[in-house]
């Protein structure tokens, strides 16, 4: 029932695992899950569609504390035009300029102490340096002025990571970014554009519908210490 995860016990230090609980747990995987966790220092468990039944067990049987609800939107891809003045290259080398951009203060990564801590600060800007020069991943990109990271997971294209500068924005940049990721989606045959976000980034959700998303479900991330 819990995944280990080799990436963020590499990056934390700590043996970190992941439960995805999908719809209400009968009680005997939830005792599975109890005796499973005892294995690790840290567990992220996720309650696919904020499960009121598996959100009292989490209260009632462990210490796990609330980290994060995610948001998740999606739309139909559709043949929208290719915006002036953006780049979208595959494999993009390594940019420094993208990383001084990278600043998630949403993350989960910032607000769990014990991950902040460990570099949790750091994760984003780890996620964008492994995707440099990547097959399958792609930036578009105005330069200096913001970037927008994106993959293909089946059908669907799926937008990793968003950011415009502080001083761009709300000038259409981001707009443009993601109709770029559409539009490279669509010449693809891929049929769907989502993304995920937190439920404190109104800003992001706000700019997520403006752009045409529709949220389809939210799930909340529970973080489970055991150190
Ligand atoms: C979210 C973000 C990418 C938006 O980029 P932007 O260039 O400022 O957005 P745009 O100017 O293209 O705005 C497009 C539309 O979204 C709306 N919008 C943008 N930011 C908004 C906000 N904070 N609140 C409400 N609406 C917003 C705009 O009003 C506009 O609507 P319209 O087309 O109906 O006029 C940018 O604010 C950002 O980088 N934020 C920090 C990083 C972040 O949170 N990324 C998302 C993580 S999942």
């Amino acid at each position: 029932m819990i995944k280990f995860l080799d990436w963020d016990t590499d990056f934390f230090g700590v043996k970190c695992g992941k439960a995805i609980l999908e719809g209400a747990l009968s009680d005997a995987e939830w005792e599975e899950f109890l005796l499973e966790q005892k294995d690790y220092d840290f567990v992220s468990i996720v309650n696919k569609g904020c499960d009121p039944s598996n959100a009292v067990r989490i209260s009632a049987d462990t210490t796990a504390f609330l980290a994060d609800t995610n948001v998740q939107l999606s739309k139909p891809v559709e043949d929208v035009e290719s915006p002036d003045g953006v780049v979208v290259q595959e494999a993009l080398p390594y940019n420094e300029d993208f990383l001084k951009l990278t600043v998630f203060e949403h993350s989960k990564f910032f607000h769990d102490k014990k991950l902040f801590a460990r570099g949790g600060a750091k994760v984003y800007e780890q996620w964008l340096k492994n995707s440099f020069g990547k097959e399958g991943k792609f930036f578009a990109y105005v330069a200096n002025l913001g970037y927008c990271l994106f993959s293909a997971d089946g059908k669907n294209c799926v937008i990793e990571l968003i950011r415009v500068s502080d001083k761009a924005r709300g000038k259409g940049i981001g707009k443009k970014l993601l109709k770029a990721a559409e539009h490279f989606a669509h010449s693809k045959g891929l049929t769907t554009l989502s993304v995920g976000t937190q439920l404190t980034n109104t800003g992001a959700l706000n700019f997520y519908i403006s752009c045409g998303q529709r949220i389809v479900r939210a799930d909340s991330t529970y973080h489970l210490w055991n150190i």
